[in-house]
């Protein structure tokens, strides 16, 4: 896949093969998907959406469907020729690991790893170099594609969480306001 050009980040839109065709019909050259977990979960009752200082805050709370019901949408987006780039999550290393096992036989192109969504259990990973390393080396051993490590700014040392998600070895680092 083409790493440069436009991408859909995770969560907007990304949710059925349909819709994420649609964004690529419109001019993105690659889809991230909306992150996806070992099983189904509704996220936060609503509302999930408030502005603040000019902006909107929300916090969605990763509602998504598990990866059992999720083949469907990438095979869909497989087929079209879409770039498809599956976004995870797990509450634990050995959850992810097998969100990414079964994730990776669907065949997208690359795996973003979500270690640190503000308003979920998995909040705090990306503000740790050991836990964000142990992560993103556990998906890595598991798949034979790119895993982009999708980190926060809101860590007070984010360059040492960078190195450390490098670690295993050079991998692309994708610093997210989430
Ligand atoms: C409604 C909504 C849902 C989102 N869901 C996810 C998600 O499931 N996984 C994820 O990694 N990021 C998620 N994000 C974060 C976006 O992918 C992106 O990192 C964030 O909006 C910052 O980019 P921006 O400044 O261009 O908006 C979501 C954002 C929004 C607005």
């Amino acid at each position: 896949m083409k790493v440069e050009g436009y991408w859909l980040a995770s969560g907007i839109l990304g949710v059925t093969g349909s819709v994420m065709q649609r964004v690529r019909d419109a001019g993105a050259d690659a889809i991230v998907t909306k992150s996806i977990g070992w099983i189904p979960r509704k996220g936060h009752s609503g509302p999930v959406l408030t502005t603040s200082h000019g902006g909107l805050l929300n916090a969605v709370g990763l509602t998504n469907p598990g990866i059992d019901m999720f083949e469907s949408e990438v095979v869909a987006l497989k087929e079209a020729g879409v770039s498809v780039v599956l976004s995870i999550f797990g509450s634990s290393v050995e959850e992810v690991t097998k969100v990414a096992e079964k994730g990776i036989s669907y065949g997208p192109d690359a795996i973003e790893l979500n270690l640190s969504c503000p308003h979920a259990e998995i909040a705090q990973i990306a503000h740790n170099p050991e836990l964000t390393f142990e992560y993103v080396s556990a998906v890595k051993d598991v798949v034979n594609c790119k895993v982009f490590a999708k980190l926060t700014p809101n860590a007070s040392d984010y360059v040492s969480v960078g190195k450390a998600a490098e670690r295993q070895e050079p991998m692309p680092l994708w610093l997210s306001i989430l």
